[in-house]
């Protein structure tokens, strides 16, 4: 039987690099990879193990706008992401963890 836990991490930025290979749009179309790579080289930088997470995710049924990074507990959508938006994403994950 599952246990309900609390989630360790104050940020959890989840990016999604679902891939169809072309058959229909999708956020690894657009770069998403190199995105969750580079946040999570940003997460290792700031010191912010234990604290924030990056996740690769599947489809968040928002393929349309992709690439896509949902962040949670804040509730924030990042959409049309590219390697140039990874220094805003950090900022405002910076506001997150700063804000506790
Ligand atoms: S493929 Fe990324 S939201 Fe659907």
């Amino acid at each position: 039987m599952a246990v309900q836990h609390e989630s360790p991490y104050l940020v959890h930025v989840f990016v999604c690099t679902n891939d169809r290979g072309g058959a229909r749009k999708s956020c690894a179309d657009d770069n998403s990879l190199p995105v969750k790579e580079a946040l999570k080289r940003a997460v290792d930088e700031k010191g912010w193990k234990g604290q924030v997470r990056v996740s690769a995710s599947g489809c968040m049924g928002l393929c349309a706008t992709g690439p896509n990074v949902m962040i949670y507990p804040q509730k924030v959508l990042f959409s049309g992401v590219s390697p140039d938006d990874v220094q805003s994403i950090v900022s405002a994950v910076e506001r997150f963890v700063a804000d506790g």
